[in-house]
């Protein structure tokens, strides 16, 4: 058994005479407690002393934790395991497992645990993002944008759907940030360099010209990461890329759905990409020419696009005909099973070399 730095846990006389009185539901509190503390030493200790209490799931799976942090992981993982062998197959034992999983590095029983999970409720905390990482290991989408920042060091930087403002933040470099959002909830603090505009997309490109936000130079690189709807990923797109360098960048976050159920126009969990995929397909049916690579970086992918042609209309003038060809597509793949129109490739710097390439 692993032992804490700090070590030391109350006799058990004294554990029994303090929470004795404690029913199933109090102790399981006091578990949590303790193990958010990373007081599981003190955990098992009270699960030892309260021997008498009736042991609930709730107790037997934060005894299991409690186990394997404790060093015994075989035996904190048999004991979550025999909480799943009861018949009803609870969903947080199900989420303890995986977790337990993830940290013995068994990945695909990992994913089999956590595609059960997702399946009975997608919104179970932590679960959709932690499957994102399994098929899409590597760093998270907001490092790599940094990454790109550093190898691109783009003079000139326009942000779409900037919440907290955690993505403007990383255009430290640029000489002109600008974040574009009708929502300020920003917390985080932006460079000396940035601009906020507290407005939708549609109306910023509507009423400002390029000249006004940046004077005579182009977009050098930009994120869209706006409202998740196909007809909004489309009108940023066309908008942005009117205003970009022919040599610039774009990049398109959420076009790499796992899950059918996040991929869908309506709303109907936490974690949620919306269709914005479908710009991908439309993308190189309707603009053949532009190069289109995915960076898979969890939770959702990057997809950078690169040979931009800022007087291409074609978004625009058939926007209506590729509305209607895309706007009904389903989304029809299994988790892991990534589109070919993505061209993904490793999200690392030999998959971002191929992106920015050629
Ligand atoms: C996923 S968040 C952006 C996250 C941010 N880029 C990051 O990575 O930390 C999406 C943002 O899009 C904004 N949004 C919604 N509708 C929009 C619109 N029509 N134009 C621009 N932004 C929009 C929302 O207010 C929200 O802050």
């Amino acid at each position: 058994m692993a032992t804490l730095a700090d070590s030391f846990v109350a006799p058990a006389a004294e554990i029994a005479a303090a929470f004795g009185t404690l029913d199933a539901d109090e102790l399981v509190f006091v578990l949590q407690q303790c193990l958010e503390a990373g007081a599981w030493d003190h955990a098992l200790a009270l699960t030892d002393a309260l021997e008498g209490v009736e042991q609930t799931p709730g107790i037997r799976l934060c005894r299991a934790v409690a186990t394997f942090l404790s060093g015994d992981t075989a035996g904190g993982l048999s004991a979550v395991d025999e909480v799943l062998a009861g018949g009803a197959r609870p969903l947080p034992a199900l989420s303890v497992r995986a977790e337990m999983l993830l940290r013995l590095g068994q990945r695909e029983a990992a994913r089999e645990s956590l595609l059960e999970l997702v399946g009975r409720y997608p919104d179970y905390p932590r679960a959709q993002g932690l499957l994102a990482t399994l098929y899409m290991p590597g760093p998270h989408y907001r490092e790599v944008l940094a990454r790109l920042h550093q190898l691109l060091r783009p003079k000139t930087y326009l942000e779409i759907g900037v919440d907290t403002g955690a993505t403007l933040a990383l255009a430290q470099q640029s000489e002109l940030a600008v974040g574009v959002d009708p929502v300020n909830a920003l917390r985080v603090r932006l460079p000396p360099n940035a601009r906020f505009f507290e407005e939708a997309s549609d109306e910023f490109f509507a009423q400002r010209g390029r000249d006004a936000v940046f004077g005579p130079r182009r977009v050098a690189l930009a994120f869209i990461d706006g409202l998740h709807r196909f007809e909004n990923a489309l009108s940023d797109f066309a908008n942005v890329e009117s205003w970009s360098d022919p040599a610039g960048t774009i990049v398109l976050h959420d076009c790499v759905p796992i899950l059918a159920r996040a991929a869908a126009r309506e709303r109907s969990t936490k974690f949620w990409v919306g269709d914005t995929w479908k710009i991908v397909p439309a993308l190189r049916a309707y603009r053949p020419e532009l190069k289109l690579t995915t960076v898979l970086a969890p939770p959702s992918g990057l997809v950078v696009v690169r040979r931009l042609n800022p007087g291409s209309r074609v978004l625009s003038e058939r926007r209506d005909e590729i509305l209607q060809r895309f706007l009904s597509l389903p989304f029809e793949r299994a988790p892991g099973d990534f589109a070919p129109e993505l061209n993904a490739v490793q999200n690392d710097d030999s998959g971002l070399a191929q992106a920015l390439g050629g």
